[in-house]
């Protein structure tokens, strides 16, 4: 039965179009909460082009389950988010031009760097999650980096298209879930999900949490958020059973 964490960015969005006080991220939270979800996760970027200081401080104060925020390994970060004290911290990359996070972390690349940024994070009480592509080479290196958690990238799965490449995404997702649970290492996975194409990920049981946004937000329009929540939510506990040789998983 895996989690759900639920990315309030998209809320920010709308509200920074107009340049005014709502909708509130914060509020958001609250609903999200309410319908049962797990965790809550918000990205304050280096531009500020949706969540804001004010609202990481505030969810410090209103969430109740797990507050994620998903940050640059930059040193502005790390002292933010030592002094509002995060759950768990995702690490993330960020380029100024992107409409959303485009790829992994380039762990492997930057091995001493990573595993600083892990260390120094660790040592503020947050847990840590490097959002990577799912590839062993990868997998390897967040164990090196010390990270606790590995947030696996499907936004190439989600954007795959036809049946054969749809199986080697999900094959490469499988590969790398298998093995990062193998090293210790907790699994989520994110980015482009929704209600059709999260159904097949939930047969890889290493997959211990989805941290999903934009799909649940854009529905939210039409039914309202705690239902977009519910729904999603009710798939995500559908998730499979641990392997039998694995025995039971672990929660963070
Ligand atoms: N996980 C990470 C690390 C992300 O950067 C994002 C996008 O902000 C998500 C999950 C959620 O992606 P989406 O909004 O496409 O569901």
């Amino acid at each position: 039965m895996a989690l759900l964490s639920v990315n309030v960015d998209h809320v920010a969005t709308l509200r920074q179009a107009r340049g005014i006080d709502e909708p509130d991220p914060v509020w958001a939270a609250v609903f999200c909460e309410k319908a049962g979800a797990d965790g809550i996760i918000c990205h304050l970027r280096e531009d500020r082009r949706h969540i804001q200081d004010r609202d990481v401080k505030l969810l410090r104060q209103m969430v109740k389950g797990k507050l994620n925020l998903e940050m640059a390994a930059t040193e502005e970060m790390i002292a933010i988010a030592g002094t509002i004290g995060p759950d768990l911290c995702t690490l993330v990359p960020e380029r100024r031009q992107e409409l959303t996070t485009e790829g992994g972390l380039e762990v492997k690349g930057n091995l001493e760097a990573v595993k600083d940024a892990v260390a120094r994070l660790n040592a503020v009480g947050a847990a840590v999650s490097l959002f990577i592509d799912p590839h062993p080479d990868q997998v390897k290196a967040a164990h090196l980096a010390g990270a606790q958690v590995v947030e696996l990238h499907t936004g190439s799965y989600a954007n795959a298209r036809g049946e054969a490449e749809l199986q080697r995404h999900l094959d490469g997702i499988e590969e790398a879930a298998r093995l990062a649970a193998r090293l210790k290492l907790k699994v989520a996975a994110g980015h482009g999900l929704n209600l059709r194409n999260v159904r097949p990920l939930l047969a890889i049981p290493e997959i211990e949490e989805y941290s999903i946004g934009h799909s649940i937000i854009a529905r939210a329009v039409f039914v309202g958020l705690e239902q977009a929540v519910a729904e999603m939510l009710a798939l995500v506990r559908q998730s499979a059973p641990p392997r039998p040789a694995e025995g039971p998983r672990r929660r963070l």
